[in-house]
């Protein structure tokens, strides 16, 4: 069966990013002007998917009326004759079908997958989380796609983090099958870095059975007191075959302040509109830093 369906969950708190996500959701958060979940739609697009439901929260109708038209602000433009800024503002309301269902709390990622069953049934279904970007020349979810189409079992999206990372992730103790492919015997939920069985780490992509469902109808809260997707894999894995694979590409942690910069500053290198008045900043801006710092010492 093909994967026609993706699961956004956005119904977290933000709490990283206190008190911007206050009443901001933090998937709005733009990386240079796009709001970071449209990067992940789009994402779910080019790979393929059809239907996308995004599970929000309290808060949370940024997300909503960001992918719905906005008929004053187009209007306008048109008057304007701001044609390229128009169609900027279309795209984002032609994308795709996108449905939304509520978390009504905060219960964990296990939770608010949980939440979209009945839009799923009983087909495999994609899950992309917001706090991954990733560039790559094929989008990381089709090579995803690629991989079920091949092996017909849930796929988690891994790639190598540092070891002194791996209390942030989901960690993979698997088996090296194929270049970039691992059977799962088992996972681990943010462990301790001298516990990890290793530094493969689960990053925001999943491929993943139906069967997932009626796991997470019993599973009970773990790290954080949340209901965790990782523990509901794990238990997935002892009757049908797990795989993790290795995905291509560059990833961007958006989910956290410091990977949010860095990323912010690498697109905009990136965009041919803004890469030589931010390189000239950041030359200067360094120059001036250093100067003082040897005037303070
Ligand atoms: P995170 O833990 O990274 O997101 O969850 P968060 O809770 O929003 O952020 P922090 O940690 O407090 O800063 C991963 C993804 O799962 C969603 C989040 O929206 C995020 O996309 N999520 C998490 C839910 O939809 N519901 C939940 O109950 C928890």
């Amino acid at each position: 069966m093909n994967v026609k369906k993706a699961i956004i969950p956005a119904a977290g708190l933000g709490t990283r990013f206190l008190p911007a996500t206050k009443a901001m959701p933090k998937e709005m958060l733009p990386i240079v002007d796009k709001p970071t979940i449209q990067y992940i739609v789009e994402e779910a697009i080019e790979s393929g998917v059809e239907d996308i439901i995004i599970v929000t929260g309290k808060g949370k109708r940024a997300i909503e009326d960001h992918f719905d038209h906005s008929f004053e602000l187009e209007q306008n433009l048109l008057d304007k004759g701001k044609f390229e800024l128009l169609s900027e503002v279309q795209k984002s309301s032609k994308l795709v079908d996108i449905h939304y269902i509520r978390q009504k709390e905060p219960k964990g990622l296990g939770h608010a997958i949980w939440c979209a069953r009945k839009f799923i049934g009983d087909e495999p279904f994609a899950v992309l989380l917001g706090d991954d970007i990733v560039k790559a020349e094929t989008p990381c979810l089709k090579q995803m796609i690629d991989q079920y189409n091949l092996y017909n079992a849930s796929i988690l999206g891994v790639q190598k983090v540092d070891e002194t990372e791996v209390s942030r992730y989901g960690i993979v103790d698997g088996s090296k099958i194929d270049k970039r492919l691992y059977k799962v015997h088992n996972l681990v939920e943010k462990p301790k870095q001298l516990e990890a069985p290793s530094n493969l780490a689960i990053l925001g992509r999943y491929i993943l059975s139906p069967r997932i469902f009626d796991i997470l109808s019993n599973q009970k809260p773990g790290a954080g007191g949340e209901i965790q997707l990782t523990d509901a894999i794990a238990e997935l894995n002892k009757y049908e075959t797990v795989y993790a694979y290795d995905f291509e590409g560059t990833r961007y942690d958006v989910g956290e302040k410091l990977g949010f910069i860095q990323t912010t500053l690498e697109f905009a290198l990136k965009r041919e509109d803004l890469r030589n008045s931010v390189l000239n900043y950041l030359e200067a801006l360094m120059e001036k830093e250093l100067n003082d710092s040897v005037n303070r010492n």
